[in-house]
């Protein structure tokens, strides 16, 4: 009975795949910062003692603009183990949106039309190379010579390598790498990786990458007199390539941060002998989506093979940020009902958009947990528990369904046999 329950969602799983493929899975991000660290002038997030963030009430931002009308009500945000929470600063949502708009060059147009490119995005540097199914480049905004004292405001001063996302919705080649089951010792790491990312990055066009990367950072002098930030970004399958393409550059003394949109899961886990912590999954934002019916991206929630994780801060989406739902470091849940349409591209513009258009005092975002009433799955997502599929602060009562002893009034979840199932109840 389970195993052909497993059986039949694999086949799912399988299929949804192969249709998110047919749909466009494509989408790229950047990412950037060195450590979370805000000293660092290009750090994209911010470290915030939990008692300086506040969230309000969701019906009243969307009723008032400005965030500093709320009503503050204290949220305990995302618990860390560094006992850190994020906030997401306006720089690195703007950041969000440069990489992002990559995949649209990808997807819409030619990439190797650098001269439109530089001119669309006001680029000091741009290379881009394909094959017949992926694609990689390498822009940075600002003055050519780097001289970051000498630009104006608005630019993003890192480095970013941006992998394509899965080219068409029949593309052969890359459904072939995306649902290749194998995987591979990655060399010089101790990690094990998914040889359909492996084959997306270690391509033919790989030394013009790596070497296009290093130019760029021996160009980039940011006026901080720090490092120049690398940023490493993709979209769906581009996201897979990232994480492989942030290992690499390790050799190349560079320190990538990762900034993904509902990627796919490149790493393999949970074998000891591939532990992978040559992967700094905390320099990972992992951007997944949903939406107000409580559906979650299609694709970013696939798990196939069954011994592939998903790495980095996990951080949800929606059509209301604020809080931003933050589940964790490495957080690997996957979460149900599907929606394809939550793995396209444009639904992260959109969201990416949502999020540029908040007031300043907004941010930085604050990450943490859904307020009561929000829409629900999982009691990961709450501040409270997930109760009837929405967030309430409240403890249940007697006879109510329960996952935990916390979730009670009595303080006790206990186990009842039901009709043909065991379930939990509070006493
Ligand atoms: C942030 O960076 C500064 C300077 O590099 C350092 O002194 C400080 O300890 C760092 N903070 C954390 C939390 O890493
Ligand atoms: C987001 O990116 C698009 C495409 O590059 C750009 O046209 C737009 O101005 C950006 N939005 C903001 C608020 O920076
Ligand atoms: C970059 O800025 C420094 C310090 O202002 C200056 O000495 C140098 O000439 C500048 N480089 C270029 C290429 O403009």
């Amino acid at each position: 009975m389970k195993q052909s329950c497993s059986n039949q969602l694999l086949a799912l799983g399988l299929s949804l795949v192969a249709l998110c493929a047919l749909i466009q899975l494509e989408l790229p991000s950047w990412v950037s910062s060195s450590k979370i660290n805000h000293s660092n002038g290009q750090a994209a997030t911010l470290i915030v003692p939990t008692s300086e963030i506040s969230a309000g009430d969701e019906r009243q931002l969307q009723q008032e603009p400005s965030c500093s009308a709320l009503s503050p009500t204290r949220l305990p945000l995302a618990v860390g183990e560094e006992e850190f929470h994020l906030g997401l600063d306006r720089k690195f949502v703007e950041r969000m949106n440069f990489t992002l708009a990559f995949q649209y060059l990808f997807l819409d147009r030619d990439i190797h039309n650098g001269a439109a490119a530089v001119q669309e995005f006001d680029l000091a540097f741009y290379e881009a190379w394909s094959d017949s199914n992926d694609g990689a480049l390498v822009a940075k905004q600002g003055r050519v010579d780097g001289n970051a004292t000498d630009i104006s405001g608005g630019y993003d001063e890192a480095c970013h390598g941006v992998f394509q996302a899965t080219l068409s919705p029949t593309h052969i080649v890359d459904n072939i790498q995306n649902l290749n089951p194998f995987s591979v010792h990655m060399q010089g790491t101790d990690c094990r990786i998914r040889q359909g990312f492996m084959d997306a990055y270690f391509n033919g066009y790989l030394d013009n990458f790596r070497d296009a990367m290093q130019r760029c950072v021996a160009l980039c002098v940011p006026a901080t007199g720090e490092p120049c930030p690398v940023v490493l970004s993709g979209l769906s399958q581009g996201g897979g390539v990232a994480i492989v393409a942030a290992l690499d550059l390790k050799a190349y003394d560079m320190d990538p941060t990762i900034i993904t949109f509902g990627a796919m899961r490149a790493v393999v886990g949970h074998d000891p002998a591939f532990p992978c912590t040559d992967l700094d999954t905390s320099r990972h934002f992992r951007f997944t989506n949903s939406n107000a019916a409580g559906q979650y991206d299609a694709i970013a929630n696939q798990r196939f093979p069954a011994d592939n994780i998903q790495v980095g801060h996990s951080i949800l989406l929606d059509e209301i940020n604020y809080p931003m739902l933050y589940l964790g470091l490495d957080e690997d849940r996957d979460r149900f009902p599907w929606s394809v349409d939550m793995h396209h591209r444009n639904s992260y513009r959109d969201r990416i958009n949502g999020l540029l258009a908040m007031p300043d005092d907004c941010f930085p975002i604050p990450l943490g947990k859904w307020p009561a009433g929000h829409i629900c799955h999982n009691d990961d997502e709450c501040h409270g528990t997930c109760v009837s599929w929405t967030c309430t602060d409240s403890l249940l009562v007697g006879g109510h369904p329960c996952d935990t002893d916390e979730d009670c009034e009595s303080g006790s979840c206990t186990w009842r046999i039901g009709w043909f199932h065991l379930l939990r109840l509070c006493e």
